[in-house]
């Protein structure tokens, strides 16, 4: 199969967002009370979709290697966490306000005009801390003060020597995590890029000190070459080594795999190499020893540590403007998602060609058969051209067709390929091997 390309390059924003809302991947949040601000809900295809990129992270990473085990910390933790890792002191944005309309910005995110008014005076930049505070119990005073993680990092390196003692690895290994994240950014925006609340798929990558570089070049590799094994477009990813005053305040170095936006280019994830930072100053606040013995050399060491970090709800984005496509003209038109396999919120689409009595049942026939072994859906309303048009805007691969001829003589079905449009005609008896042919080519045509 030859690789698929693109009549669009680069879509607009908007249109994302409205297919997004309109197909139901992201909905704006407490939409009926007005929404608020820079929160989205995630719908029943978003969720598959979002889901499917966490899993793809998940088997990566943690199930097809023998060398990363996973972990499911307390969003609430102790706030001696975040006083040890330097987020209650450092972890803020520069912020400034209009002398217009006295709103506020990231000072690095505004140009010389306020975009609400057009004054270009603002005030000096102070610090704001993006923490998220609330209270734990029913007294609400500062003894009683918790934060929402901004990281799922911390929760891993509180808990290294309970994973490490309890699995028994040896140095290099890793603890991998998924979950949510939040911080309370002046400047959201972008659709889902940037919010504050978020999800996060970190993995925290223990080796002695001094293969940490190697590591880390290791990592950015792993991590770029992730995007284009599910079918992100190997144009639209760099590489960006950060700049020494961008580096977080935790990091030695750190590089940023940015994908091309609408809006320009944007990072999805960054592999930074934390050092010791994180396990000293928990050490030292703690009181525990977080150091690692290593038998054969015979020698006690706190280990450094390489850390992926990527946003699922910024990479289901980027998912969906890389997949994006309008083809044809006039009644041939159609907006298509070329999404991957593994990726594509369906796979597997069965339709009666009709609302027939003899065909809806043979269909639904097919439809447990499909779905016991692949994510699917059953669609028997409209017409069978508009229902393939529905199912290439979804990014559906394939679409499974029940005609008359199927229950009149050849208990057979037609599979259709999104991306050719292609028909090819097999026995209800081979479709699941059929259907896995068919998905295992595409998962190569749409390598990026
Ligand atoms: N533990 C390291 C860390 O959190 P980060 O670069 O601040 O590093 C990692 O965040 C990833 O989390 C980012 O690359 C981005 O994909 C995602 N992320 C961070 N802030 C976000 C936000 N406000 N909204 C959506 N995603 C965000």
């Amino acid at each position: 199969m030859s690789p698929i390309t693109r009549t669009i390059e680069n879509i607009d924003l908007e249109t994302i967002v409205g297919l997004a809302k309109r197909r139901g991947f992201v909905f704006q949040a407490s939409e009926i009370y007005g929404g608020l601000g820079s929160t989205w809900d995630f719908g029943p295809l978003g969720v598959e979709l979002k889901r499917n990129v966490k899993d793809m992270w998940w088997k990566s990473m943690v199930r097809n290697r023998d060398d990363i085990v996973g972990l499911d910390s307390a969003i609430l933790q102790s706030p001696e966490v975040w006083m040890a890792s330097g987020h209650v002191e450092n972890f803020s944005d520069p912020l400034v306000e209009c002398g217009g309309c006295h709103r506020r910005f990231r000072a690095d995110h505004v140009g010389e005009e306020c975009p609400h008014c057009g004054e270009s005076k603002f005030s000096e930049p102070r610090q704001f801390n993006l923490l998220f505070k609330t209270f734990m119990g029913p007294v609400e005073d500062d003894a009683a003060v918790v934060y929402l993680r901004p990281e799922t990092a911390q929760g891993i390196f509180i808990n290294f020597d309970n994973v490490q003692t309890t699995t028994r690895k040896r140095i290099p290994f890793g603890i991998a995590q998924i979950g949510k994240s939040f911080r309370n950014e002046v400047t959201p925006g972008n659709f889902i890029f940037r919010t504050r609340e978020f999800e996060q798929m970190e993995m925290e990558f223990f080796c002695k000190p001094g293969s940490d570089e190697e590591w880390h070049r290791y990592w950015i590799e792993f991590s770029d070459n992730w995007f284009k094994k599910f079918g992100i477009r190997g144009e639209k990813l760099r590489v960006r080594e950060h700049e020494a005053d961008e580096l977080p305040h935790y990091s030695k170095g750190s590089a940023d795999i940015e994908y091309e936006f609408p809006w320009g280019w944007g990072e999805l994830e960054t592999i930074s190499n934390r050092t010791d930072f994180d396990l000293k100053a928990h050490i030292e606040r703690s009181g525990r020893d977080l150091s690692f013995f290593d038998d054969a050399a015979k020698e006690r060491f706190v280990p450094y540590v390489v850390e992926p970090a990527m946003g699922a709800d910024r990479s289901a984005l980027a998912f969906m403007a890389d997949a994006y496509d309008e083809e044809g003209e006039g009644k041939e038109k159609r907006t298509v998602l070329h999404f991957h396999p593994d990726i594509a919120p369906v796979a597997v689409a069965v339709l009666p060609l009709s609302r027939n009595e003899k065909l809806v049942p043979k269909a639904r026939e097919v439809y447990d058969l499909v779905r016991a072994n692949f994510n699917a859906q059953f669609d028997d309303t409209q017409s069978i051209g508009r229902r393939y048009r529905r199912q290439d805007e979804i990014g559906t691969p394939l679409c499974v067709t029940v005609d008359f001829k199927t229950i009149e003589e050849d208990n057979a079905v037609t599979i259709r390929d999104r991306d050719t449009m292609v028909q090819v005609r097999v026995p209800i008896d081979g479709l699941k091997a059929a259907l896995e042919d068919q998905l295992e080519k595409l998962r190569e045509a749409c390598r990026g």
